[in-house]
Parts: C-alpha cells; sequence; structure tokens
C-alpha cells in the first residue's frame, strides 16, 4: 500500500482529487468503494467520509450501500454453500437485522464506518440496508419495502428520484447497484422471481420470513458499464491511486433498462 502511494493521500487530498472528478456541494452521491485501491490514506476510512462529507455538506446527501447478505436462505448460498442439514438450524438461528448493530458484509471498511457516522440513517432491508447521511437521508432510507431490495420501494429508486450520481471508487461497475435497479424496469424473457427470507425483528420478537423478489443478476455489469462509458456518459478520473468513476444514476438506469430489454434473453 506504501509503495504504491507516491505521497500519503489525505482528507484535503482527497476532497482536491473528488472536486476536480466532479463531486460537489449539494449532490445526491451513492459511493461503492475500496479503501485499499487508493493507496495509503492517512486516517484510513475515517478520512475518505470526511472529504466526501466536507464536499457535499449537509445540503447533499451521501449513501453507502450497508448489505448485510449473510442474513439470506441459506439454501441459496454458494460461496461457500453449507450443507443441507444446516440450513433450518441457520434459519431458526440467525440473528434478527438490527440497523444499529448488524455489521455490513463485503462492502468494505468506509461502508461499514460509514453506517456508524453521526445522523446516518440506515434503511430497514434485512439483508440489502442501505446507509444516508445529508439533506434527504429520511426520504431515502425510510419505506424500504422486504420484496423490493432494490425495486421501486427501495434507496435506490430514491436516489433515482433526486437524480443522485453514482461514485465509484476504485471499484467497478460489477459493483454498480444501482443496475439492478434497472433489472426492475426491464424486461427479458426468463426474467423471474426468487423466494427468499431473512431473520426479521417485530413487536413480538424475531421472526424467519419468507418473502419473493426479483431474481436479480449482475453477469453483464461490466459490459453494461462499459457501454455507458462509451456513450460518453462517466467522467473518470484518478482519485489518490485509485481510477474512480462518475456518473449520473438516472440515465444509467435508464440505459441499462433498455440494454437489459434489448439483451437478455
Ligand atoms: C470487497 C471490497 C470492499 C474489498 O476492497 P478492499 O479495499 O480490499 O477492502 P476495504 O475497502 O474493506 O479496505 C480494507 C483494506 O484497506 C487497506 N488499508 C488499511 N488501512 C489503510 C489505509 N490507511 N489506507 C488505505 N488502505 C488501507 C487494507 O488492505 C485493508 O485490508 P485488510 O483489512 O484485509 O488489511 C471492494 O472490492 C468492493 O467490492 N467494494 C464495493 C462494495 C459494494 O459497494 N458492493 C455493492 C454491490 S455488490
Amino acid at each position: 500500500m506504501i509503495r504504491k502511494s507516491e505521497a500519503p493521500t489525505t482528507v484535503e487530498s482527497l476532497e482536491a482529487d473528488l472536486r476536480a472528478l466532479g463531486l460537489a456541494e449539494g449532490q445526491v452521491v451513492l459511493v461503492h468503494s475500496s479503501l485499499s485501491a487508493l493507496g495509503w490514506v492517512v486516517g484510513g476510512a475515517q478520512a475518505v467520509v470526511a472529504a466526501l462529507t466536507n464536499i457535499l455538506t449537509d445540503s447533499g446527501t451521501l449513501v453507502m450501500p450497508a448489505y448485510s447478505t449473510g442474513n439470506s436462505e441459506p439454501s441459496h448460498w454458494r460461496e461457500p454453500p453449507v450443507p443441507k442439514a444446516w440450513w433450518q438450524v441457520i434459519r431458526d438461528h440467525m440473528p434478527a437485522f438490527d440497523r444499529k448493530l448488524t455489521p455490513t458484509r463485503e462492502m468494505g471498511a468506509i461502508a461499514e464506518l460509514f453506517r456508524t457516522w453521526p445522523d446516518v440513517r440506515r434503511s430497514d432491508h434485512p439483508a440489502c440496508s442501505f446507509a444516508a447521511w445529508g439533506r434527504y437521508a429520511h426520504a431515502i432510507t425510510a419505506d424500504h419495502r422486504l420484496n423490493s431490495a432494490f425495486g421501486e420501494e427501495s434507496p435506490l429508486a430514491r436516489v433515482y428520484d433526486f437524480e443522485g450520481h453514482v461514485l465509484l471508487l476504485g471499484v467497478g461497475h460489477d459493483r454498480n447497484s444501482s443496475l439492478h435497479y434497472a433489472e426492475h424496469k426491464a424486461v427479458w424473457p426468463s426474467k423471474a422471481q426468487l423466494q427468499v427470507g431473512a431473520a426479521v425483528q417485530f413487536d413480538g420478537g424475531r421472526q424467519w420470513v419468507q418473502y419473493e423478489d426479483l431474481n436479480h443478476a449482475s453477469g453483464d455489469f461490466p459490459e453494461i458499464g462499459w457501454d455507458f462509458v462509451q456513450a460518453g456518459r462517466v467522467r473518470i478520473a484518478q482519485v489518490a491511486c485509485a481510477k474512480c468513476q462518475l456518473m449520473p444514476q438516472k440515465p444509467l438506469v435508464d440505459f441499462a433498462a433498455d440494454w437489459m430489454s434489448r439483451k437478455r434473453k
């Protein structure tokens, strides 16, 4: 990490790089991130969140994924799969999702710190919650429906309504969750629902609930992202050591929905 960096990255140098990329006060921005991709940052994740919030100010809104995808139907697990004999034990004993306690999974150190940041609100989805800070934090995280992880009743749709941006901070379009929202808008022959489950806390106690959601797939996300770059809609620049991409989310989702409707079988 230290060898990768010509000089230590600081809050101030991050702010300068992010502003050059196009980040500005008042924007609504959904960030997917890798801390290590930036090279060595003085203060690590804390410095990155500080730089982002300093630029946007509380007239803007910062959003990050806070997924806890371990709280999900165990028969669908592939990385790794678990023995069939374990499935019911997992369903019976998985702790219920708790906005404050449940850690993020595979979202990175920046997103994990962000969910605990002062004045951040977290949506109530047991597996695919989002965290948000700033002007529209409440509007973006309220009413995240169980059967709409990435659909019309999800924070992704609210970012779309507010004409927000997506910032890929050292990660690729394979991590661009807004493309899942596009899947809800697209139509293709094999589009199907999936039966899923999660442990949820109700007034009466913890319960394993089963629900249906779209059977999401992300195999074509890198190709869609590349085509959107070719269409000239993505600003690309170096932030510290990382190649980063900033794009308007609404045109991205509309482009991707059209792409999927034309190309998915
Ligand atoms: C999975 C993923 C988070 C891994 O990225 P990563 O950079 O390896 O991991 P993190 O962002 O958690 O950063 C931690 C790493 O930063 C590095 N690090 C530690 N201190 C650091 C510092 N001060 N400055 C820079 N890097 C530092 C370390 O390598 C650390 O890894 P370690 O804890 O194993 O030692 C990333 O590839 C990714 O996918 N991010 C997007 C997630 C997302 O939004 N998903 C939604 C759609 S699927």
